[in-house]
């Protein structure tokens, strides 16, 4: 079996479903429900033997290596972050403690746990480091996409958390021979994606009539990878990746904020008009920019493409149609995660922002 960390979280949420979609190699799931953890996105495995939810901290030293004890995987998929950029900048201290002192701990707990296998078994694990492009800072607009060897410049504490992780992962490898693996990857979008993040705040906002609260210019560039195909070459580097190796995983797909929103609002005014008969553009506002912002991203793949034979399977036109459909489909969750703590932190972000 695997263990798989942050599981009830956007990404690794649809890592767990594709997987046990997929094969019948049971998954342990440790999450530690932050705001952003939400097992009803787990909720078609309830009663499934191969899914075993463990709420806890990777963190949690005593936990983790009674875990992998018990339950002896040949793998871990480190997941389990802070992931949100505006929430690091209001808050960095989360960040350090679960994306550098946590990866810290579960590199540790995972080291005394491999130590104890035989030397085959040691052999055959894996420890997988889910990572983000975010690490390498930004990019002018004529500069060539992130390649595997771009020199580290994070500019958020978010992305600097991440870039410790990295290293402190590299280390492991480096020093103790650990088999580990790191993937960086684009933004991703699709399903079950915490709409405190662009494209599904856009279409929760859209859909209530509230503003498209659009950062500065609206140019800044992202590389936009549908989710499902982000697991899917998570799935191939655990099966075929090069321990100590990085892969960047990307999309191909650069596109600035403001033609992002432009296309989510021509998607919903076909799917789900406004009554009024105005198009949903009418609603983007612009507003202050975030601090540090980074310009552009993009991500060159082809290591991942040309080592492993990874592809995307969607192209950004599938991937947003299948993504608005899904919020359009699944109100009932959008309302449900829209707590009192979701009003809180729009009120804080957004609140200081009006033009
Ligand atoms: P997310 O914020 O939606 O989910 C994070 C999950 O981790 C949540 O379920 C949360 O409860 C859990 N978690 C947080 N702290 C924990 C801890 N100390 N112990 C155990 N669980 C904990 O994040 P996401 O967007 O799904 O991102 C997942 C990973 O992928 C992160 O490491 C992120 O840096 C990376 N990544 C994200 C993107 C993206 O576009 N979202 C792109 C590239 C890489
Ligand atoms: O690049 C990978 C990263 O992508 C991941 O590592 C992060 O975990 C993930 O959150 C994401 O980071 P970004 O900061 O790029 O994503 P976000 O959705 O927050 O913002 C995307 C772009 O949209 C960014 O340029 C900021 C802008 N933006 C965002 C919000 C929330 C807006 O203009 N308005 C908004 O309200």
């Amino acid at each position: 079996m695997i263990v798989v960390t942050g599981g009830a979280g956007f990404i690794g949420a649809n890592f767990v479903l594709d997987w046990l979609a997929q094969s019948d190699e049971a998954l342990i799931n440790l999450d530690k429900l932050t705001y952003a953890g939400n097992r009803e996105n787990l909720a078609s495995l309830a009663g499934d033997p191969r899914h075993v939810f463990v709420h806890g901290d990777i963190g949690d030293s005593r936990l983790v290596g009674s875990l992998l004890a018990q339950y002896q995987p040949r793998a871990i998929v480190n997941f389990a972050a802070e992931s949100h950029v505006d929430r690091s900048i209001h808050g960095p201290e989360d960040f350090i403690q679960t994306n550098i002192v946590g990866s810290f701990h579960l590199l540790e707990s995972t080291r005394a746990y491999w130590n104890t296998l035989p030397d085959e078994a040691r052999q055959r694990f894996r420890f997988l480091h889910v990572s983000t492009d975010e690490v390498y800072g930004s990019l002018a607009s004529d500069e060539p996409a992130f390649s595997e060897t771009h020199a580290y410049a994070p500019n958020s504490p978010y992305s600097a958390s991440k870039a410790a992780s990295d290293h402190l992962v590299r280390a492991y490898h480096h020093t103790y021979a650990l088999p580990v693996l790191t993937t960086n990857c684009s933004n991703n979008y699709g399903p079950y994606h915490f709409p405190e993040k662009l494209i599904p705040l856009m279409i929760v906002n859209a859909l209530a009539g509230k503003p498209l609260p659009v950062y500065g210019d609206g140019q800044q560039i992202r590389d936009w990878l549908y989710v499902g195909d982000h697991c899917s070459a998570i799935r191939r580097v655990l099966e075929a990746g090069r321990p100590g190796e990085t892969y960047n995983v990307g999309g191909r797909n650069e596109q600035p904020n403001l033609d992002i929103v432009h296309t989510v609002c021509r998607l919903l005014d076909e799917l789900r008009p406004r009554t009024d008969g105005l198009p949903y553009r009418a609603q983007i506002t612009s507003v202050a920019d975030r601090p540090g912002h980074d310009r552009r991203y993009a991500i060159d793949a082809r290591k991942i493409e040309r080592e492993l034979g990874w592809m995307p399977a969607e192209t950004f036109a599938t991937g947003i149609l299948k993504t608005v459909n899904w919020y359009l489909d699944n109100q009932q969750w959008v309302q449900r995660v829209q707590s009192g703590a979701y009003r809180d932190w729009v009120e804080k972000n957004y609140g200081e922002r009006r033009p």
